[in-house]
This record gives C-alpha cells, structure tokens and sequence, in this order.
C-alpha cells in the first residue's frame, strides 16, 4: 500500500515521516508542493490525479505537511523594503491557480474518504485563532482573557481592565508584542485590521503533540533567556533550545484530546502556558506543527505516531 507525503523535498521532517511509513510496512510516495513550479506533470482525469504516472486515488492515507498559498511575491530591497516586481501579478495570479488546483485535489480526496492529516480544510479554515480560541473554551479548556478588535475604544478599556495585555495577529505570522506605553498610541493602525488582544500569561511554554488520541511528547521549551515569545531568542532560532519532559494531568488530556477532535486535526502540536500556580492555559493548535529538534533531543516518537495515524493504525 501506498502512502502520498505533501511537502518539500527539502524538508528533513517530509523525511523523517517517510522513514517511518516505510517501517510500518508501507511505500512513500513524496508529492511534492513545488511540482507544478517544476512543471511535472499532474493531471485531473475524470476525476481521479495523477501524478508523474502514479494515479494517487487508491493510496491508503496523506500526510499534508505543506500546502502552498498564495501570497504577494515580493522582494526585499536594498534598503529593506519590500517591494512588488514588475510581473508580481501574473507570479501572484500564477500562485493562486497553482493553490486551487492542490487544494481541489486534495478536498477531492478526503471527499472520497481518504485519510488526510490533516485535512485541508481543517489546516486552512480552522488556522483561525479566533476559533480555535472558541473551540477551546467550549470543551472547557482554559483560555487567557482575549478581545479581538477593530475599536481603539475598546482596546484602551481591555488595557485598562486587565492591564498586563500582548497582542498578536488573527493569522499569525508575527511575534507576539506588550501592549505598552510605546504602542498604546498607535492603536489607530488596529481599525482597518483587527488584532488580538489578550491577558498575558506568565509561566513555562509547553508544547504537546497530539497523534490520534494520544499524547505522544510533551515538553517545556527552555531558553536562556526570558522572552516573551520564546521564537523571538536567538538561541531558539539557532536550534540551540532545551526541552524538558512533562507530566500533563488528565484534564489537560482530555482537553487537548477534545479540541482537536472539535477543529478536526488528527494530528496537533499545542501551545499552553504553566503557571507557576499550576494552571494550564491553552494558546493555539498548530496543524502541521515542527517538531523534529523535540524528537532527536529527546527521543519522542513523534514521527512515528504520526505514520500510524497516516497509514491508520492509531
Ligand atoms: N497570552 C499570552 N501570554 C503570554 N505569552 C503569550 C501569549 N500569547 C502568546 N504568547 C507567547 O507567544 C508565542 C506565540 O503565540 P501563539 O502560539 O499564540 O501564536 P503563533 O505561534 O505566533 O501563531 P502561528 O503559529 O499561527 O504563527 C507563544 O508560544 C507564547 O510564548
Ligand atoms: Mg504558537
């Protein structure tokens, strides 16, 4: 049986993931997210895609680690600003054509009931902060205070309210910022763009991963020095952090178990906050979350759950 890996061949992790495929027994097929850049041939015929002459639709499960998407293809200048080249529409429209034909594809897929982790529309549509947030307080897991908002007013009473108040990006894609007495005065910028605005939690940064039910590593991230979003450390970005194992109390199980199931991911890796009071304070679901630092510095089989869940043996 065939199993199908999205990404880059130059991801180590699209590696690691096939290594184990093939340890269960099973052939891994990588299909890669630059094929239609590289002009392979992908064809659409009567319904069923095939790929470089393999027919993808009877493989027994995908792991999609990578969908591209279609963004402004910009460059950076010599004075650091950004800016659009004379053809950035047709690379832009290119992109966008490109992003509709692998997302069709693979929604065909687990239309017709093959096992994506994750599906397409759970990474895309369910990315949202705002709603993970939602899921997560309804399976009763514990949120920091958050208002997400357009209105100066109201983010000047939150401040005032709760005081201690970060803010980060309903999409992602920026560290996480104090609201302080330098930024405060620029809240006009938030009209046209809403932000999220939240209580700040102090305490360790855990990342859990979720494969299937279980919980296959948990950790605390430590970095020598105190950020308050420990990706902006230096060392963290040179892969110079350590992580230290962690006992999660059922609850926190439960409550990672549920909200993954509620934002349809079967695999996750999620973001909490432990204070020192021993609260668990949930941030976000990752859906395609990077974790091989984790799994060669600690041993995690986190590879490995995630092939099972692939070939559906978890
Ligand atoms: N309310 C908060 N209190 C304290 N620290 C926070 C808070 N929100 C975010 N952070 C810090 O910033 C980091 C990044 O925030 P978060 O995980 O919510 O989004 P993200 O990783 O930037 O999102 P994406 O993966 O979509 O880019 C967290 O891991 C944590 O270290
Ligand atoms: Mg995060």
């Amino acid at each position: 049986m065939r199993v199908g890996i999205f990404g880059s061949d130059d991801d180590l992790q699209v590696h690691a993931v096939a290594r184990e495929v093939r340890a269960l027994g099973f052939d891994d097929v990588l299909l890669r997210n630059d094929a239609l850049d590289e002009g392979f041939p992908l064809t659409l015929v009567d319904g069923r895609v095939v790929y470089r002459g393999v027919d993808t639709s009877g493989f027994a499960g995908f792991y999609l680690r990578n969908i591209p998407a279609a963004y402004a293809p910009y460059l950076e200048a010599d004075d650091g600003e950004l800016v659009l080249p004379g053809d950035w529409h047709a690379k832009y429209e290119r992109a966008r054509q490109q992003s509709a034909f692998y997302v069709s594809w693979l929604v065909a897929l687990k239309a017709a009931g093959a096992r994506l982790v994750n599906p397409p529309q759970a990474a895309s549509v369910l990315q949202y902060k705002p709603f993970q947030l939602d899921v997560l307080r309804r399976v009763g897991a514990r949120v920091p205070r958050t208002l997400i908002s357009n209105d100066p007013d109201a983010v000047r009473a939150f401040h005032a309210e709760v005081k201690d108040v970060v803010f980060k990006p309903v999409m992602g894609g920026a560290l996480t910022q104090r609201l302080d007495e330098d930024v405060l005065p620029a809240l006009h910028h938030v009209t046209k763009a809403p932000v999220i605005f939240q209580e700040r939690i102090e305490g360790d940064d855990l990342r859990v991963m979720l494969a299937g039910d279980d919980v296959v590593s948990a950790v605390a991230i430590r970095t020598p020095e105190q950020h308050l979003d420990f990706r902006g450390d230096p060392s963290y970005r040179d892969g110079e952090s350590a992580y230290e194992e962690v006992q999660l109390p059922d609850e926190v199980v439960r409550s990672c178990r549920e909200a993954a199931r509620g934002l349809g991911l079967r695999f996750a890796g999620i973001d909490i906050k432990r204070t020192r009071a021993g609260e668990w304070v949930f941030l976000e679901l990752n859906s395609s979350p990077i974790y091989l630092d984790v799994e060669l510095k600690l041993g995690h089989p986190i590879s490995r759950g995630l092939a099972e869940v692939v070939v559906g043996r978890r």
